[in-house]
This record gives structure tokens, C-alpha cells and sequence, in this order.
């Protein structure tokens, strides 16, 4: 309520002061009469943003101003729409529309015309409390066109709710309706142009960008939009940011200003983004871009917003094209037939203003030079196309179409009645119509869904100096490249723009420095590899069975290490094996042959036969070592050979035992040895050690698992060995633990008997095979532990082959050698004589 009172004051003092004496001269240009006005906000002559002019109490004169062509195209624009308009009998028959335009002068002529259009025809402003039935000079007001100035005016218009159609006011801010309910454009809003400028960068890759922003409103909010939307989208990152020097209202540059824009320029050389952004009005960046042509700077991209993206006088700087290569964001181009010869064509003779109005013009309607100026212009802007004009032209169309249906139009005749503001605004919501190909129509928040082109900057004579590459469609939020773009590259190739070149593959990336696109490229170790998709900063590592080598994307399967028949170790111990066998089943017919000798019953009789089988058996199961582990080959394994190994040991023992304690058990515990003889003890003896092992290995597969195991070859990770015990080490150790008791009871047996003759005597054979047992199983162990390769399993197989030649040969073979070649020492009466030779020595 205060900030309304407020409003009112500083109107009422305006118009005090403004009542002054009035421009005597009288453009045809500004004002056309007619049943209902429209106002028009343009600007014909530009200052820099100064404030000189708030020194003095008067309105700033804008003919002192250089004169802006862009902005004489645009009122040209609101002159054609309505001259149109009121030549179509279709749109608002009989009805004659006017327009009254004031050169706003960039932003140095805000208030004045606001105050003239909201003040009725006789300059009289009342102060009053509701102004629902009031009715302004104007019903509606086309522009003005930058945002600062449209946010000035939009705050006066909407306590009045007099519709307000900007062309090119692109700040987001105006999209609050609550604040400026009677604020509608012909543009899509800023965030629009941002995102069209970011899938750009995106497009090309570019995601190293320097950001030049003017120390104003447009610079700061556009640049604040970029940053927050390049930190949402994680993929672009900006080098640095600079705030333009705001330059003197004449252009003039001061020491000062030359030194600020020296250090920028030179710090932009040196940069190595070579995408810079540059968001400043138009009139800010003469001096900027004289720096940079006196600099020689090459190979920058520039991209331009709205403001200058299709600046004709930027565009004639001479030397521009050699800085790189010009890209802007600006409205589509729409073709407005007609218009290109209207707009320097000169003014008729219009109809003088009603006589009570003529001495109270407003100022700032004149401009001279603006026609022939724009004839000079006129082949390059023909060539150039319309943009904004359109915006122009179609906001105009909006006020007359919302004006026809207010009036309730049939197509010969409108209703003439008072219009007041509210009720036009709200025809002006609802339009919907299609012009020159494009439906106008405003969405929520009062915007056209205008699409946007990209444009390139060109210099080729009789060409569109800003030649569309591609087309971005709000609705969409997308970007369409429609044609190629030169670069100014030597061999127009696309300019790089990145912090660090893009990783290759199967290497992460490593942060150097806060932005996410700067980084280090790391190869991923042995055993890792990148998923980019799941996470680019950390190789993770490959799952179980699978390994990757340096740099890689994905893992492979490990090749399977197991023993193969081809490999030498496997040959030398199949032909040690083999050999054990025919040696073994040689012994074996030998004995068969020879059973009822003594050497033979000396042995063991039958009992040989109890350890001949077992290793031939075990000879013959060697094969199950070669190939790929299964579960079936990894029980015989680790049950197999044991078992026989142990049928053996145990025979061994027993046979000692009896050849040393069976007579003194026979003295001294008759009871025991009848049990012994009875019930075959031996066969009993080693039933229960069989049984007993069998109990071990069993509990050992079981309390482990018997499926084969994967375990990485420690020399090479890419080879994964298939054992069958997880612990083989200890498995083994387990197994032979009893035998290794056994050899130990048998050799002190074979200690007590190391005094029996020769042929009984076995002390040296049971001390060598334990000891071989012994160191074997020691030294295979020891290997275990600091090698856990593929040859363990050889080693182990070795070692297992080496302890059953060693019972085969060891044992038998001494009998054999003297069955077969002392035949004479083979006789009862032989053996008879040496133990009798042995009882003698005993007394
Ligand atoms: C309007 O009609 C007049 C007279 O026919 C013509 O000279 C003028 O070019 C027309 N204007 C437009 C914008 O069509
Ligand atoms: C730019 O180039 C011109 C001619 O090639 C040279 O005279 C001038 O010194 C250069 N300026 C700078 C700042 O390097
Ligand atoms: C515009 O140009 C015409 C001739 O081309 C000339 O007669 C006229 O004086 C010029 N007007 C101004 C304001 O310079
Ligand atoms: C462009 O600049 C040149 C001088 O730099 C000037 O003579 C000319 O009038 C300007 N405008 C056009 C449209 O060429
Ligand atoms: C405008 O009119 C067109 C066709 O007449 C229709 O397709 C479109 O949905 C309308 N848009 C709105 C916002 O009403
Ligand atoms: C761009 O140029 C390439 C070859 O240089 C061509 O194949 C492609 O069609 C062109 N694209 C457009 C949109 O003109
Ligand atoms: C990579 O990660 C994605 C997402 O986490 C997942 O869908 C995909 O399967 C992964 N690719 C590989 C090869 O692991």
C-alpha cells in the first residue's frame, strides 16, 4: 500500500515538472491518430547506461545520441503492423488504430513516457483511489525492449493493469506474474537462450568457457543463469569470469577503462578456453572489442546472447572476422513480406494531431537522421532477415486480435466502445492465432514460444551476415543443427574448447583442481577395469574367475591352469609311473610264480599280494592327476593313493611286528596270540588302519569341500590354478599324519629286529622308505608354503609316485633280485641254516 502511495507522489511531482514548455517540432513518424492508441517504447538513440542525465531536472534530449538503426527497424515494425491492421478489413473493420512511440534512449527515458501514456489526453494524472474505470491515453504498450527499462516500466503499468507487450526483454524475472500481472512478450524468456547456449557448448564439446559479463543487471543475471545452470549440469566448467568496464557515456575510453580492458584481453590470449561468452548490452562492448582487435587475439569463439547476437554495428567493425568465429543466440527469423520497403519509405502527410493536444507533445519523438541513416543500412539489413521485428509485428497483432474480440468483431463491423486496460488484458491472455506461419499464442507465464536460432556471424557480401546454424526449440528443450558452421580455423576444423582432453579408454579420471573438467587420466591397474557409465573416478575391480590387463574396459575369463599331458613335468612323472607299474607287475608275477618259496612266505606270503595290488592300482590312477579337476578325480585324489599308500605302510608294520614280537607274544600272552592266529590279526590290523584312514580322508573332504577350487597363480593373476583342496597344505598333511605314525612304529620294530639275519632283516629299508616318506612329505610342504603355483600338484604327484616306487622297489626289489638271480639262497634249507646261524650267535 505504501510503495502504491509512493508511486503516486513521485507521478504527481513528475508531471509537475514535465508541464513544462514541449517539443515544438512534430514527427509524423511517432504518432498516428486513431479510435484507440497503442504506445510504443523503442529505442532510436543510445547512450551507454549514464546517469548524467539525473544531474538535471529535465528530460534527456535522445537526438544528442548516436542513433541506433536496430531500434528505428523495430518502431518501423509497430508502424507496419498497424498500418496493415488498419488496411485489413478483416481484423477490426471500421475501427482505425493509432500508435503513439517515445524514444525511450536505451534507459535514459523510462519515466517520462510512462507517465504520458498513464495521463489522459489533456497531460491530467488523477489521483484517485480506484482507477478500474479510468481510462489512459494508450490501451496497451508495445515494449520497451531491454530488461531493465521493461522492468521499470512494468512496475508503473501493473498498478494499472495496462497490458504491456515487451519484444525483447529477456530476464527471467519477468515471468513473475504475481509482480507484473499485465507483463506479457513475444520472446521466450532468458533460461530459454541459456539452455540453447549450453546444448551448444554441449554439441561441439566445448566445456572450458570463459564468461565476460557488463556491470549491469544483464551482464550479472544472465551470467549468475549460466552458472547456476553449468553447476547443475556437472558438464561444463568456467575458466574465469570478468566484469566488463561499464564505458562513459560518449564511448569515450578513460585510462582506467583502457587498462582494465587491456589486462582482460590479454588474460583472454593467454587462456586456453577458447570459448568465451560475452553477456553485455550492445553499446558496453565497442570499446571491448577495439581492445581485442588491437591485441590481435585469433581462434576465439564467441558466443553472443540476444543483446548483440545480431548487432549490425558490431558486425561492421572492421577486422571482427579475424578474432575467430561469431556464434549468437537470438530469436527465429520469420519472413515479413512488405516490410523491407516500408521501412524506408518515407512518411505521408498524415492528419494533423486534434488542435487541443498540438502544443503538449511529449519530448523525444523526433529523429532526423533516422531514415537516411537506415537507408545506408538497408541492403544489409534485407539481407539480414527479420527477428525481432517480428516480435514487434506480432505483439501488435496480439493487441488488435485481443481489440477485436473486447469489440465483439463480426467481419463487417466492431463495437466502439471504451476499452478499459483490465478488460483488454484479459482478451490479451486468452489470443491464439496464426501469423505469417507461426501461431501466437502466450503460455503461463505471458511468453511466445518462440523458437530460437543460433546464428554465425558472416561477412561474404549479398549474404545474410547472420546465417541460422541451428534452431532451438523451447518446448522441446532442444537444439537442431540445420547447417554447418565455418570456423575460422585453417583448416575449418572445430575449435577445442576442454580442460583436459577426454580420457582414453579404460583410464580414470583423476580431479586436479576444483572443476569437474579438469583431471588426470590414470591407466586402470592389472585387475580392474572402468565402467563409465557406472563411475568414471575409480576402476573397480573384476569379479572372481574374470581379470583385466593394464587399461582396460571390461575383464576377461582367466585361462584355468591344471596339469596337461603335453608338459614336460607330466611326461617325466606318466613314464616314472608307468615304469613303477611294469616294474610292480613284474614283481608281482615274479612272486606269483614264486609263492610257495621261503624268500617269498619270508615277505609276507599273501600279504604281498595285499601290497602288490594296491600299487599297482595306484600306478595305474596316475592319469586322474592330469587333465581338469571334477569332483570324481579329486576324491581319488585325495582318497585313493592315500589309501593304498596306507594299505601298504600298514602291511609293512604288521609284517615287523611279527617277525619281531610273534614269539614273544606266543611265550609270553599265548591268550593273545591264539586271538591273533584265529582271527588272521594282520588282515584284521590292516583292515582297521584302512578303516581308519578311510575315516580321516573322508572327514577331511568333508569338513572342507570336494569341489575344485579357483586360485590365482601368484606369478601370473591371469591364470587361475584348479586345485582340489582349498587348504592343499594342510590336507596333505593331515592325510599322511598317520602314515607317518606307522613308518614310525615300523621302523622302531625293524630297529628291535636289526639283529635277524639278513633275509628277515628290513631295518634298512623301513629307515629309508620312512626317511623318504619323511622328507618328502616335509619338503613338499616347505614348497607349499612359498609357492602356490601350478606345480604344486606335480610336486604333489611326484612325490606320491616316488613313495610307491619306493615300497615297489625298495622293498620288493632286493627279493626279487635274489629270487631271481641267487635262487640257491631261495631254499628252505637256506634260511633254516641262517637261523640257526642267528640263534647261535644269540647264545
Ligand atoms: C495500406 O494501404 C495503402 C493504400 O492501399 C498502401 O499504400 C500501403 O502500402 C498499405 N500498407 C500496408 C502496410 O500494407
Ligand atoms: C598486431 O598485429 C599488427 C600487424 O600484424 C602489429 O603491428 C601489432 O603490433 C600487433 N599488436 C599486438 C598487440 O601484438
Ligand atoms: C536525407 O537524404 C535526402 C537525400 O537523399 C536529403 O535531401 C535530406 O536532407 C536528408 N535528411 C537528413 C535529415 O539528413
Ligand atoms: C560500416 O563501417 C564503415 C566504416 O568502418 C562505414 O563507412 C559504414 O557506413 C558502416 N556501415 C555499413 C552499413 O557499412
Ligand atoms: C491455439 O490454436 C491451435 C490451433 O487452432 C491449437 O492447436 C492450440 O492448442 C491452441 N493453443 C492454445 C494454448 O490454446
Ligand atoms: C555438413 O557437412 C557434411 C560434410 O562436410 C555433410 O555431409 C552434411 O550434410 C552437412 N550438414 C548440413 C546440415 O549441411
Ligand atoms: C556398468 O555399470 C552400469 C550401471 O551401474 C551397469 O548397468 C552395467 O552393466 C555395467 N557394465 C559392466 C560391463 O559392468
Amino acid at each position: 500500500m505504501e510503495l502504491r502511495t509512493r508511486t503516486f507522489w513521485v507521478l504527481f511531482f513528475l508531471l509537475q515538472v514535465l508541464a513544462g514548455p514541449a517539443e515544438p517540432a512534430e514527427n509524423l513518424e511517432f504518432f498516428l491518430p486513431g479510435d484507440y492508441l497503442l504506445g510504443g517504447l523503442f529505442t532510436l538513440h543510445a547512450n551507454v547506461k549514464g546517469t548524467s542525465h539525473l544531474t538535471i531536472l529535465q528530460v534527456p534530449k535522445c537526438e544528442e545520441y548516436d542513433m541506433k538503426v536496430m531500434g528505428y527497424n523495430l518502431m518501423q515494425a509497430m508502424r507496419f503492423a498497424v498500418e496493415e491492421i488498419n488496411n485489413q478489413s478483416g481484423l477490426l473493420p471500421g475501427v482505425q488504430l493509432g500508435y503513439e512511440i517515445v524514444d525511450i534512449c536505451y534507459q535514459t527515458n523510462n519515466i517520462q513516457p510512462v507517465l504520458y501514456f498513464l495521463a489522459r489526453t489533456n497531460y491530467f494524472l488523477p489521483i484517485i483511489k480506484d482507477y478500474s474505470y479510468y481510462i489512459p491515453r494508450v490501451v496497451a504498450v508495445i515494449g520497451p525492449d531491454n530488461s531493465e527499462s521493461t522492468i521499470t516500466v512494468a512496475n508503473f503499468f501493473s498498478h494499472f493493469f495496462l497490458p504491456q507487450i515487451s519484444y525483447s526483454a529477456i530476464t527471467d524475472q519477468l515471468r513473475d506474474k504475481l509482480r507484473y500481472p499485465s507483463m506479457l512478450r513475444t520472446m521466450p524468456s532468458a533460461s530459454h537462450h541459456i539452455e540453447a547456449m549450453v546444448q551448444l557448448m554441449l554439441h561441439f564439446r566445448w566445456n572450458w568457457i570463459v564468461v565476460l559479463m557488463s556491470n549491469d543487471d544483464y551482464g550479472r543475471d544472465n551470467s549468475q543463469l549460466l552458472r547456476d545452470r553449468v553447476a547443475r549440469g556437472n558438464d561444463i566448467c568456467i575458466a574465469f569470469q570478468e566484469v566488463l568496464p561499464t564505458p562513459q557515456a560518449d564511448q569515450v575510453a578513460t585510462a582506467a577503462e583502457l587498462k582494465q580492458l587491456e589486462s582482460i584481453v590479454r588474460k583472454l590470449k593467454q587462456a586456453t578456453a577458447r570459448v568465451v561468452v560475452v553477456f553485455s548490452p550492445e553499446l558496453a562492448l565497442h570499446n571491448f572489442f577495439h581492445e581485442v582487435l588491437r591485441q590481435n587475439v585469433t581462434d576465439i569463439v564467441w558466443i553472443a546472447p540476444e543483446s548483440w547476437a545480431a548487432d549490425l554495428v558490431l558486425h561492421n567493425f572492421t577486422g571482427l572476422q579475424n578474432t575467430g568465429t561469431f556464434l549468437g543466440v537470438t530469436i527465429q527469423e520469420v519472413a515479413m513480406p512488405g516490410f523491407s520497403e516500408f521501412r524506408v519509405r518515407r512518411p505521408e502527410a498524415q492528419p494533423e494531431r486534434p488542435p487541443n493536444n498540438t502544443p503538449r507533445a511529449t519530448c523525444n519523438q523526433e529523429c532526423e537522421a533516422c531514415l537516411n541513416i537506415t537507408k545506408s543500412f538497408h541492403t544489409v539489413l534485407t539481407l539480414s532477415g527479420e527477428r525481432v521485428a517480428y516480435c514487434v509485428y506480432s505483439a501488435v497483432y496480439a493487441v488488435a486480435h485481443a481489440l477485436h474480440n473486447l469489440l465483439h468483431c463480426s467481419p463487417y463491423h466492431c463495437a466502439k466502445k471504451t476499452v478499459y486496460p483490465w478488460q483488454l488484458l484479459r482478451e490479451i491472455w486468452k489470443v491464439n492465432f496464426s501469423l505469417l506461419g507461426n501461431q501466437i499464442f502466450f503460455d503461463e507465464q505471458g511468453d511466445v514460444p518462440m523458437h530460437l536460432d543460433v546464428v554465425q556471424w558472416q561477412w561474404h557480401l549479398r549474404q545474410n551476415p547472420f546465417w541460422s546454424v541451428a534452431s532451438y526449440y523451447p518446448t522441446q528443450q532442444q537444439l537442431k543443427m540445420v547447417s554447418n558452421i565455418s570456423w575460422h580455423t585453417y583448416d575449418n576444423s572445430v575449435p577445442m574448447s576442454m580442460c583436459s582432453k577426454n580420457c582414453q579408454q579404460g583410464q580414470k579420471k583423476k580431479n586436479v583442481g576444483i572443476h569437474p573438467c579438469c583431471f588426470e587420466c590414470i591407466d586402470c591397474l592389472p585387475g580392474t577395469f572402468l565402467n563409465q557409465t557406472a563411475d568414471e573416478y575409480e576402476c573397480q575391480s573384476c569379479p572372481g574367475s574374470t581379470w583385466s590387463n593394464r587399461k582396460e574396459t571390461s575383464c576377461f575369463k582367466r585361462k584355468l591352469a591344471f596339469l596337461e599331458w603335453h608338459e614336460a613335468p607330466t611326461i617325466f612323472v606318466a613314464v616314472l609311473a608307468t615304469l613303477g607299474f611294469l616294474s610292480t607287475l613284474a614283481i608281482l608275477i615274479i612272486f606269483w610264480r614264486h609263492f610257495h618259496t621261503p624268500m617269498v612266505r619270508s615277505a609276507g606270503g599273501p600279504m604281498c599280494f595285499l601290497m602288490l595290488i594296491p600299487l599297482l592300482l595306484a600306478f595305474g590312477m596316475v592319469p586322474i592327476y592330469v587333465g581338469r579337476p571334477t569332483v570324481l578325480t579329486c576324491i581319488g585324489r585325495q582318497a585313493f593313493f592315500t589309501l593304498c599308500y596306507s594299505v601298504c605302510i600298514s602291511c609293512i608294520t604288521v609284517r615287523s611286528f611279527q617277525i619281531v614280537c610273534i614269539f614273544k607274544m606266543a611265550s609270553h600272552l599265548p591268550r593273545t596270540y591264539g586271538f591273533w592266529v584265529r582271527y588272521h590279526g594282520p588282515y584284521v590290523f590292516v583292515a582297521l588302519i584302512t578303516a581308519l584312514k578311510g575315516v580321516i580322508v573322508a572327514s577331511n573332504m568333508l569338513t572342507t569341500t570336494i569341489n575344485p577350487m579357483g586360485h590365482t597363480d601368484p606369478e601370473d593373476p591371469s591364470i587361475m590354478i584348479l586345485s582340489c583342496h582349498p587348504n592343499y597344505r594342510n590336507g596333505l598333511l593331515f592325510n599322511t599324519s598317520m602314515d607317518l605314525f606307522l613308518s614310525m612304529v615300523g621302523f622302531i620294530f625293524a630297529y628291535l629286529g636289526k639283529e635277524l639275519p639278513n633275509n628277515y632283516n628290513e631295518a634298512k629299508f623301513i629307515t629309508l622308505s620312512m626317511t623318504f616318506s619323511f622328507t618328502s612329505s616335509v619338503s613338499l610342504c616347505t614348497f607349499m608354503s612359498v609357492y602356490n603355483g601350478v606345480l604344486v600338484t606335480i610336486m604333489d604327484l611326484l612325490v606320491t609316485v616316488l613313495n610307491f616306487l619306493a615300497i615297489s622297489l625298495g622293498y620288493f626289489g632286493p627279493k626279487c633280485y635274489m629270487i631271481l638271480f641267487y635262487p640257491e639262497r631261495n631254499t628252505a634249507a637256506y634260511f633254516n641254516s641262517m637261523i640257526q646261524g642267528y640263534t647261535m650267535r644269540k647264545d
